[in-house]
């Protein structure tokens, strides 16, 4: 089993970085191969870091032999996903959409049709458009094809959208414990496969 974290987050050791190692974590412990990727540290390897419409048809010419495709590769090699974002005036952050953006070759190639893949949001208010956040990146991910999961577990309950969490992150228990549930459902979907 081979799970891929990207974190929108330009922190590579803040709230959202925080969860997502809560996550894999509880993967790692049942057998899988984890690894993050920060979009920010890999959008400023191509060319520039924005979707610039250059060719009706995106070849892929921006970043090739980048980081940005080594990211686009592993997310591609990925039995399992989770992608977080912290909240940025209720919605994600510039970098996860540009890094998005630049995934288009790959909607043409059907490459991420039926990839199961979760979700986390952290704001610093206690209600600052996190389930926004996560609602925009679920119409991110159904865009490409993927399967979009919540947190719901037999072990646990239905879940919601994903891990919503209030920063710090640490403390949020709430958001912890649906990190758990959230690895469960990731490893059952990929077991159920
Ligand atoms: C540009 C910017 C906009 C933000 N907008 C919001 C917001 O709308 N709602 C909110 O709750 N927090 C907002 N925050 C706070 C971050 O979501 C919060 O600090 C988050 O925990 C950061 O996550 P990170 O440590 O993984 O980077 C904003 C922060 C920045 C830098």
């Amino acid at each position: 089993m081979y799970i891929v974290a990207l974190n929108g987050s330009p922190n590579k050791s803040g709230n959202c970085q925080f969860l997502i190692d809560t996550i894999l974590e509880d993967c790692k412990a049942n057998g899988a191969v984890t690894e993050t990727i920060n979009a920010h540290s890999v959008i400023m390897t191509a060319k520039w870091p924005y979707c610039a419409d250059c060719k009706p048809k995106c070849e892929g010419k921006c970043y090739a032999g980048t980081a940005l495709e080594t990211a686009f590769e592993k997310l591609a090699k990925a039995d399992a996903i989770i992608i977080a974002s912290p909240v940025y005036f209720g919605n994600v952050t510039s970098q996860l959409k540009a890094f998005w953006d630049k995934m288009r070759l790959y909607r043409g190639k059907k490459t991420f049709i039926g990839k199961p893949v979760g979700f986390i949001s952290c704001g610093a208010s206690r209600f600052g458009g996190q389930e926004e956040t996560i609602r925009a990146m679920q119409t991110m991910a159904l865009i490409q094809g993927m399967t979009v999961v919540n947190s719901g577990d037999s072990e646990f309950d239905c879940g919601h959208l994903g891990v919503s969490a209030q920063s710090p992150s640490i403390d949020d228990q709430f958001a912890i414990t649906r990190c758990h549930s959230m690895a469960n459902r990731l490893l059952t979907e990929i077991k159920d496969r």
